[in-house]
């Protein structure tokens, strides 16, 4: 299957499985413990119902918002995602290009395998940088600098990784930072030999914008869990939120929220988003599915924050769904990233492509020619929920 055959995410998930070796493909793939949150962020959309009105000239339908503080020409971007030279050499800096080739954000993480200069360097789309709060606490600040000199847009800062989810799937096919050729995963590498002797002769893995004050794998290969242990800060709360969001002084999402509670403080913390998160079922599991948030979290703070669902997103219909319940926007990982490891730049492009174009469809469907006009009043349960 090629890239142009490949026509949903679904697609892209079968030609990402047969391209990467299995330690990597099941990093992207899998949640923690039973991965009951990452079943249901994406089985839930099927519990709303969308509720078309006809004869509404849809003609020219038109995606554009603006997002933290963005002009963004659809209402959709790429959630920070880590270690992306895991699953293509065109790593972040090819993503960040198919972002740009789409009018809309690109995040970069923490423990991404690009800096923070280089994509801003490659492009020129509005660019947010995501914050792991490390025990190295000046680091935080430091990002926060280089961010502002680098001219990124927004900054959001995780909260739902104070430690790390158990992901059974890392263990069983032996994932490692740097991947390193174990026994149990000796078969799987040498099995996709072009991902294998592509990484063998660039040897350019490296989380590259922490390595110069924490070089935590000099010594050798670890776990990611052993990594985001050993170097995430558990002792994070809402005033060093507060605090990087004074230090900032620009556009501030918090991404991994799923209650009112917190949406009412991450308003009084100053943020001017929140990503309504379970960070894809890999961290807490059995917690709710984000879809399931959107309308009580938008009760709850009414207008005075921007509401990104996070979560499960695999169609069109799943982004209208959000819109409706009261998402300003939605951003996504493990489509793109299957669509990075199904090939590289281009298969970013065609994840995005794909959702686009069905999002344009629905939106025709539905009768629904602007953002402005989708609505609660598009969208019902279908079954109690919650
Ligand atoms: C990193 O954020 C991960 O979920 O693996």
């Amino acid at each position: 299957m090629n890239l142009q055959s490949c026509r949903n995410i679904a697609d892209l998930r079968k030609r990402a499985h047969a391209k990467l070796p299995a330690p990597m493909f099941h990093y992207i793939d899998g949640g923690a413990d039973d991965e009951v949150s990452l079943r249901r962020s994406t089985d839930a959309f099927d519990d709303y119902e969308l509720l078309p009105q006809y004869l509404q000239n849809i003609e020219d339908v038109d995606l554009s918002t603006r997002i933290l503080g963005a002009n963004l020409d659809m209402p959709f971007f790429l959630s920070p995602t880590g270690m992306s030279r895991l699953f293509h050499h065109d790593r972040e800096l090819g993503a960040a290009r198919a972002a740009e080739k789409f009018g809309t954000f690109y995040s970069l993480s923490t423990v991404g395998t690009a800096s923070i200069e280089e994509v801003a360097k490659t492009v020129a789309c509005p660019k947010m940088f995501q914050i792991y709060v490390l025990r190295d606490r000046e680091l935080t600040r430091e990002f926060v600098t280089r961010c502002k000199e680098a001219g990124f847009q927004a900054l959001c800062l995780t909260v739902d990784t104070p430690v790390a989810g158990n992901r059974e799937r890392d263990f069983v096919h032996g994932l490692s930072i740097p991947p390193n050729f174990r026994l149990k995963s000796l078969w799987s590498f040498v099995a996709h030999p072009s991902w294998t002797l592509n990484l063998l002769r660039h040897r350019d893995f490296r989380i590259t914008n922490v390595v110069h004050r924490v070089d935590a794998l000099a010594k050798g290969a670890m776990s990611l869990i052993q990594y985001v242990n050993s170097q995430f800060d558990p002792t994070i709360n809402w005033k060093d939120a507060e605090w990087i969001i004074n230090e900032w002084g620009g556009p501030f999402a918090i991404k991994g929220l799923l209650t009112p509670e917190d949406a009412r403080r991450a308003v009084d913390v100053g943020a001017s988003a929140i990503m309504i998160s379970n960070h894809g079922g890999r961290q807490l599991d059995t917690v709710p599915a984000p879809i399931d948030c959107v309308a009580p979290m938008r009760d709850a703070v009414g207008d005075s924050i921007e509401l990104i669902l996070d979560g499960g997103i695999r169609r069109g219909t799943h982004i209208l769904k959000a819109l409706a319940l009261g998402a300003d926007a939605c951003s996504f990982g493990r489509p793109y990233l299957y669509g990075l490891a199904a090939g590289g730049q281009a298969g970013v492009e065609r994840a995005l492509y794909l959702l686009r174009q069905e999002l344009v469809r629905n939106m025709s469907l539905i009768g629904c020619r602007t953002l402005q006009d989708v609505t609660r009043v598009r969208v019902r349960a279908r079954r109690q929920v919650g």
